[in-house]
């Protein structure tokens, strides 16, 4: 059993520490938000993730976890799994990372180990880490042990994907690889691969590229689509029966503190990253594009009402973290209109969040930005008596184009004229 430190207890960290002190490891999470660390030793979580709190408050309870906010000595593995956010310029923000690994250098022995967790630049270990490291004195790759492991953990299945999902391990050298496996080798089930550090840094930020390329496709396709008079849900429907096709879906945009963000590190990082920086742009473009779509239906801003059903970055969440919708209504709210907005999932944020019904009152155009589950049965017919002028905008695909019809609404769908 070893003696872990886990630097930064937040979605990743605390989850990823609760696990290894589960399996009898004994492990300390060192985070500088105070509140954390309190609410940690009292057996308590400030974040939701479900099954989360009772795993952290058994071993708070069996003395296999603990906080505090000063980094603590005599661990053998140092993990670190704090923010890495982008800058307003789009460079990566690595000042955490770069604080944290100075932190635990005073620390350092023969024979402990160095994990990088946080999503980082490929070369992160390389090039930031390991000249900080250096300072112990250590020989590196042989006295300390230095590796990187991304977490490519879903939030909501954070405790099964931890224990079942497969991982990366990128090594400094092999001996640093084969160790860093042995220590998540006591909490996944997984298969375990071994790299380089630096091939892991660019698996895990590719397989967001890849995601975020994918869906600028799309995009691309409905911007296309409107253009030339088709349907764009229906392009992708028919040219997904091909057995080698698999289109995503358009949507009004990218949001999230992944897809949306860790693509710029490849971006950063070379000027070949072409198609990566314009899938960005693409993506980042749609709440204008949604915005354009909005004037045109309503024949520009004249004092109308307008309601926005959702706002979060993806369905049934409550996180509006580079949510696209928050963009869109931040330029709705500089136009001559009222707007209504709706967002079932989120109750401090959003200034006059309202109910369904009443947010239709009076509206010229009721725009579905987030298919949350509350929104699925809709009743058209109240729809229809609520609004002033009969419209509805659809950037999802998510309603019957039929029902609505029905009931003398005009059905507008992103990706379609
Ligand atoms: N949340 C996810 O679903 C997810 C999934 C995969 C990867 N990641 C990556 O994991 C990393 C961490 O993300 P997160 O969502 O857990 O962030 P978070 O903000 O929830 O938690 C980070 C914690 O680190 C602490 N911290 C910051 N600087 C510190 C320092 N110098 N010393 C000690 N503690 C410090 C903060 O107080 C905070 O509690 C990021 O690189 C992120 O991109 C996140």
């Amino acid at each position: 059993m070893k003696k872990i430190c886990m630097i930064g207890i937040g979605y990743v960290g605390l989850p990823t520490a609760a696990m290894f002190a589960s399996k009898g490891h004994k492990v300390i999470g060192y985070d500088l938000n105070q509140k954390a660390v309190d609410a940690l030793n009292r057996g308590e979580i400030i974040i939701e993730e479900p099954g989360l709190l009772e795993l952290v408050k058994s071993c708070v309870e069996k003395g296999t976890l603990s906080a505090t906010t000063t980094c603590p000595p005599d661990c053998d593995v140092y993990i670190i799994a704090v923010p890495t956010p982008i800058n307003e310029d789009k460079t990566a923000d690595m000042s955490y990372v770069q604080s944290a690994t100075k932190a635990i250098v005073p620390h350092l022995r023969k024979g402990n180990i160095v994990i990088l967790e946080s999503t980082s630049p490929p070369r992160t270990v390389e090039d930031l880490m390991l000249p900080i490291l250096k300072e112990t004195g250590l020989v590196l790759g042989e006295e300390l042990l230095v590796a990187h492991s991304p977490e490519r953990i879903l939030p909501g299945r954070v405790i099964e994907e931890l224990r079942t999902n497969s991982r990366i391990v990128g090594g400094i050298n092999e001996k640093s690889s084969l160790e860093v496996k042995k220590v998540y080798e006591s909490i996944v089930e997984g298969e375990i691969f071994i790299t380089t550090s630096t091939t892991a840094e660019m698996c895990k930020v590719m397989e967001n590229t890849f995601r975020d390329v994918n869906i600028a496709l799309a995009n691309e396709l409905a911007k296309i689509s409107e253009e030339l008079g088709v349907n764009a849900f229906e392009v992708i429907e028919l040219a997904n029966k091909h057995p080698r096709v698999n289109l995503l879906s358009p949507g009004p945009g990218v949001g999230g503190h992944c897809i949306a963000l860790d693509p710029w590190f490849l971006v950063e990082k070379s000027e070949n990253a072409k198609l990566i920086k314009q899938a960005r742009l693409i993506n980042d473009s749609m709440p204008s594009f949604v915005f354009e779509k909005i004037k045109t239906i309503l024949g520009g801003f004249n004092g109308q009402t307008i309601s926005i059903l959702g706002a979060t970055y993806k369905p049934n969440i409550d996180d509006v973290r580079e949510s696209p919708i928050m963009h869109l209504i931040d330029m709705l709210k500089k136009e001559n209109l009222k707007l209504n907005i709706c967002e079932p999932h989120v109750k401090d944020d959003i200034t006059d969040n309202m109910e369904l019904y009443p947010s239709l009152e009076g509206s010229s155009l009721m725009v579905l930005a987030v298919n949350h589950d509350e929104f699925k049965d809709i009743d058209f017919k109240k729809v229809s008596s609520l609004l002033k002028d009969k419209n509805i905008l659809d950037t999802r695909n998510f309603f019957d184009r039929k029902q609505i019809e029905e009931n003398n609404i005009n059905y507008y769908l992103l990706g379609e004229k």
